[in-house]
């Protein structure tokens, strides 16, 4: 489920938004300098496809960001359960604790969700935007938009990453980061 919920950053509580319309979002993140695209495989994926694979079905819409964006590297995250894994939620664990704090890159960061769920908190302009991909979004959040990243409980996404240079990703993270007090993404979901 795509979706936009709109809090103040002084007050989690309170939601001034939320939506799964896509016009609304995108006019939305517009006005903070982030953009939400919904892209189509040029051919229908199977489960379990590889990064060639995935690569190709996107090949298109990977070009022309590419050339949009100045971005030199492209790579496939994958975080992916193997079926019936008791243990998923301990092992994802640390991969998950990574970007859950408040953070920003020196470059934009740009994510295509080809499968699965996650959601991105971009806080700016006094509040926090809680925007959850899914299958068939891209999410363009311009360099130094202080955000952090939930990949839920039981992380399960494969996404394209984009890069301007080798080290544009690294975070550099906030000495008072806000980001426990908001819904995590499985509370954003379980609310109806
Ligand atoms: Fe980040």
């Amino acid at each position: 489920m795509t979706l936009l919920q709109i809090m103040p950053e002084d007050a989690p509580g309170t939601v001034e938004l939320r939506t799964g319309d896509l016009d609304v979002i995108r006019k939305e993140l517009l006005g903070i300098g982030v953009r939400l695209e919904r892209w189509y495989a040029a051919r229908p994926l199977e489960a379990g496809a590889d990064d060639t694979a995935v690569i190709a079905a996107y090949r298109s819409h990977i070009d022309r960001m590419k050339a949009e964006g100045g971005y030199r590297l492209v790579d496939i995250a994958r975080m992916t359960p193997a079926p019936a894994d008791p243990d998923w939620p301990e092992r994802a664990r640390p991969a998950r604790e990574k970007f859950l704090e408040e953070h920003f890159h020196d470059e934009d960061e740009v994510r295509f969700f080809a499968a699965g769920t996650g959601c991105f908190y971009l806080h700016t302009a006094g509040k926090v935007y809680a925007m959850v991909c899914t299958e068939g979004d891209l999410l363009s959040v311009p360099g130094r938009t202080v955000h952090w990243f939930d990949m839920g409980e039981r992380p399960d996404f494969t996404a394209i990453r984009f890069f301007q240079e080798e080290d544009g990703w690294i975070g550099r993270f906030l000495p008072d980061s806000i980001a426990s007090r908001f819904p995590t993404l499985d509370a954003l979901l379980a609310t109806p």
